[in-house]
């Protein structure tokens, strides 16, 4: 039997501006989830925060895209929503992007990530989990669990997973897919996600001959761009991801290996600027410095044979990765010294749905011709 986990995000208020999230929203929307565990309609549930993003993070067996859970989401938002107006909190219910929920939170603000999967004898798995940031953020980390042997030792010595894997990748502008297989096919994948605003990993599938069905995803990500729902700058379109581990599997540790480098992802300050990404435990994802940097949060999990969320341990708690953000704050702190100046300002095509054009608007008509 099959059991989803589904990981649904929005950010429907920050404390202050756009820092982190209040606690009595995830005080109430733990109580929505909670109900709807004592009515059945998910096995296990649990709250997370991220920055300013409320992450729900849920156990069901409904399938993926299921408006049951979707509308479970939208509900649990739209509560917390009523908490933020109250509390004035900033930027209450914007990625709350339609007024009536419609069978799927798709399209809607919200960021998803979902995975149907038959669980093995012992299902170990991360949610991850990025604030000021953009899907690609994940397109580096991903490739190194599931395709670089200089992260993955067992790519090379672990015959259940030397075969190596299938990524699907999204086109997200002319919103179509393509399935590559690695290793074969490495420098063809990178060809594409390295232009990571573009080209992003949704999902990553076993081989033929691998311990797990070929259909059945071991990573996904949220792909949801914000500025294509609302035609504009609404916030950044901050990330999750769920990453299955072990046993023909990137091992735990290999899977969070790729966060020992802070590499740089576009989002930071008004979504408009790279910055290296700061791998962090929960209670430290709380940006400040240039509303800033980017954070990644990464807790780990055990599925019970029912199904239930044995967990989280906050994976980033760990002196281990010091290193990491000492050298994400030497890195901000580098990127910060070029002020309004690319590559630290994103390049124009990627500044294109923020308020920059309407600053150029005021400029356009003062262009003369240059003989
Ligand atoms: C980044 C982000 C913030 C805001 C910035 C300006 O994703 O949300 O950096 O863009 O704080 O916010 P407003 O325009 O609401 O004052
Ligand atoms: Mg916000
Ligand atoms: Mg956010």
């Amino acid at each position: 039997e099959k059991i989803t986990i589904s990981v649904i995000k929005a950010d429907i208020g920050g404390w202050p501006g756009h820092s982190r999230v209040h606690p009595q929203l995830v005080e109430t929307a733990e109580e929505v989830l909670a109900k709807a565990q004592e009515e059945g309609t998910i096995i296990d549930f649990y709250v997370a925060t991220c920055g300013d993003d409320l992450q729900l993070i849920m156990t069901h067996k409904k399938g993926v895209d299921s408006s049951e859970i979707h509308g479970l989401a939208w509900r649990t938002f739209e509560e917390a929503t009523k908490v933020a107006k109250e509390l004035g909190l900033y930027g209450a219910g914007q990625d709350l992007l339609k007024d009536a929920f419609s069978g799927n939170v798709r399209g809607m603000g919200p960021g998803v990530a979902e995975m149907e999967i038959t669980l093995r004898k012992s299902e170990p798995i991360v949610t991850f989990h990025m604030d000021k940031t953009e899907p690609g953020a994940f397109n580096l980390p991903i490739f190194r669990m599931f395709a670089d042997p200089f992260n993955t030792a067992g790519l090379v010595i672990d015959p259940n997973m030397h075969m190596g894997f299938r990524f699907e990748v999204w086109d997200i502008k002319e919103h179509k897919r393509v399935i590559l297989n690695t290793p074969e096919e490495i420098y063809d994948l990178l060809a594409l996600i390295g232009a990571k605003s573009r080209y992003v990993i949704k999902r990553v599938f076993p081989k033929e001959g691998h311990k797990i069905a070929k259909d059945e995803p071991v990573a996904v990500i949220s792909t949801e761009k914000l500025y294509e729902i609302a035609g504009e700058y609404v916030g950044k379109d901050d990330p999750v991801a769920i990453v299955r581990a072990q046993s023909g599997l990137p091992a735990l540790g290999e899977v969070l290996e790729p966060f020992a480098f802070p590499h740089l992802v576009s989002g930071w300050m008004r979504g408009s600027h790279n910055g290296p990404i700061m791998p962090v435990p929960m209670h430290q994802a709380n940006p400040t410095r240039f509303d800033g940097p980017p954070r990644v949060v990464a807790l780990g999990w055990q599925i019970s044979p029912e199904g239930k969320l044995v967990g989280p341990v906050d994976l980033f708690d760990d002196p281990a990765f010091d290193g990491a953000r000492q050298k994400a704050v030497e890195i901000a702190e580098y990127m910060r010294r070029h002020g309004p100046f690319e590559p630290h300002r994103l390049p124009m095509e990627d500044m294109e749905y923020t308020t920059l054009p309407g600053v150029l608007e005021k400029l356009k008509d003062r262009f003369e011709p240059v003989e």
